[in-house]
């Protein structure tokens, strides 16, 4: 708590701002949060809008302040103006309030000086004696990495350097370390850029955002998976016939086709969001709900994944790259793209976990830009049943029942079942039963970002990942990553328009084994 006997700035707002969200818990540690890299996209786009809420929702420490620091010069005043306008053009704002926007505005400063320029450290340590003053944020400081890659381990150099990364470890003050992806662009770098951390920080102090984890239906597969008693028994391979986990975007590489080039769909978001999203759906369950130990059992899945084989990659790897299609250019065509590029902004992967659990049971991953719509789908689907005794007839759809995971949009999950037709005669139809997240517990306003953010403030390790993840992670992707740059699609880019599914080499990924890609509409029983 503040200890300073100053009145804290940021207050409880919780009755004003009317948020009634989720049953997110204050921090009860002041802290000053320091973002490098704050006059950059991700920090007006959503850090801000992200602490704004969390302040209209009561939910900040009372001794707390923002200090940016970037090498764009501006003052104090030109910050919180150039603030003030995301905030209030952000969607992911609640409502903009002008009058708590002005409670709010006080505790925000802002840094100019580049990342590498030790004047620029020393001015932070006194703006941080001044703001731990003025705002009561007890000693406590938060850093929060939102420049480019390159950058982080410099900046954790100069923090050093300067005895800014002093405190935590047993100290009546802590120092946490936030970084935001992408971590590292291969296993060596993630390695390096881990060592580099390491000798600053300790693991425990560092927290590697993906924001993924944040999203409360990624954050459900957990209650739904170990709250329910129905869904152990048969959640392995004697139920399981596969599993599917789809990442589509309609958008394309918008105004990123700098980052985006050099990445590519694997780094972009196999790497981090798809997979952490395969360890929540395969992991065993763990014996409490804390940091290390759900970390462990997501690691433990990681482990199990039989690597790819690059010599039959092709019958376990799919790349695509959109070209123009559906009125929309093509992705050699989009700026600060080369035009000859061979990076792929669709991939499909089969992975086989090699366990007790999962034997022989494929999970199916993809992840595309330009897609025909935004979803982001888990399809869990069942084996057939062993015996069919109905005199079924071609009117009859007995198909394996397809529990679907709707991660976002139309957040929720939906069962096919197969049931009576109604009539004189036996006939079996498919139906759904659905799970609306919205019809059962309203809208809910918290973004991913404000979940993390106050998790990071709240020392809750649980929902970043762990240095061992992200290597194992670069480490699974790394025979792929390898093949793919060493030679250019035997399909080649473009290899599906703008506004599709992709290749038709990932349909035929699944169609070799008998199966098909699932989307929302194309489940049975679906109705639009
Ligand atoms: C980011 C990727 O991590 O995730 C983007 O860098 C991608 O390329 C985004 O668009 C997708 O996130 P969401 O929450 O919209 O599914």
């Amino acid at each position: 708590m503040s200890d300073t006997g100053e009145t804290p700035v940021v207050t409880a707002q919780m009755a004003e701002g009317g948020a009634s969200g989720p049953a997110l818990v204050r921090p009860d540690e002041d802290c000053a949060f320091v973002i490098f890299g704050a006059s950059g996209d991700l920090t007006g786009r959503k850090l801000i809008p992200a602490l704004y809420n969390l302040f209209c929702q009561g939910l900040l420490p009372p001794g707390f302040a923002v200090v940016g620091y970037a090498v764009t010069p501006m003052t104090d005043a030109e910050f919180r103006g150039a603030m003030r306008e995301h905030v209030k053009a952000s969607s992911e704002v609640l409502a903009f309030r002008p009058r708590l926007w002005d409670q709010f505005v006080p505790c925000l400063h802002y840094v100019t000086a580049g990342f590498d320029a030790p004047e620029g450290y020393r001015e932070l340590g006194r703006r941080l004696a001044a703001v731990d003053a003025a705002h009561g944020t007890g000693g406590n400081r938060l850093f929060y990495m939102a420049t480019a890659p390159r950058f982080f381990g410099p900046i954790v150099e100069r923090l050093q350097e300067h005895g800014l990364a002093e405190g935590g470890h047993g100290g009546a003050s802590w120092t946490r370390l936030v970084v935001e992806k992408p971590f590292g662009t291969d296993l060596a770098s993630a390695r390096a850029l881990n060592e580099s951390l390491h000798r600053v920080f300790a693991e425990d102090q560092i927290y590697r955002i993906d924001h993924y984890l944040g999203k409360e239906t990624v954050q459900n597969l957990l209650a739904f998976r170990f709250a329910n008693t129905i869904m152990e028994p048969i959640w392995n391979c004697h139920y399981v016939d596969h599993v599917q986990i789809t990442a589509a975007e309609t958008l394309g590489v918008e105004h990123r086709g700098g980052y985006y080039d050099q990445a590519g769909v694997l780094r972009d978001m196999f790497q981090n969001h798809l997979f952490q999203l395969l360890a929540l759906v395969a992991m065993e369950p763990p014996v409490r709900y804390e940091g290390q130990i759900v970390r462990d059992r997501k690691a433990d899945v990681l482990r199990a994944v039989v690597p790819l084989d690059p010599r039959n990659l092709a019958e376990q790897a799919v790349r695509g790259q959109y070209g123009p299609g559906h009125g929309m250019p093509g992705y050699r065509q989009e700026p600060d793209v080369a035009p000859d590029s061979h990076t792929e902004t669709f991939a499909a992967l089969k992975l086989m976990v090699d366990n007790w659990r999962w034997a022989d049971t494929p999970f199916y991953l993809r992840s595309g830009k330009r897609m025909p719509k935004k979803q982001t789908l888990i399809a869990i689907q069942f084996k057939r049943v062993p015996h069919l005794f109905f005199d079924t007839t071609a009117d009859d759809q007995i198909e394996p029942n397809v529990l679907a995971i709707r991660i976002q949009p139309d957040e929720g999950i939906s069962l096919t079942l197969g049931a009576k037709s109604p009539g004189p005669e036996m006939h079996v139809r498919q139906m759904q039963m659905n799970f609306s997240y919205s019809a059962a517990f309203g809208e809910f306003p918290a973004t991913a970002y404000e979940t993390l953010l106050l998790d990071v403030m709240q020392g809750d390790l649980t929902l970043f990942n762990r240095s061992d993840t992200v290597d194992l992670s670069w480490e699974l992707l790394a025979p792929v990553l390898d093949a793919w740059q060493s030679a250019p699609s035997a399909d080649p880019f473009p290899n599906y328009p703008a506004g599709t599914w992709g290749p038709p080499a990932a349909d035929a990924l699944l169609a070799r084994d008998g199966r098909a890609w699932k989307t929302d509409s194309t489940l049975p029983g679906h109705q639009e």
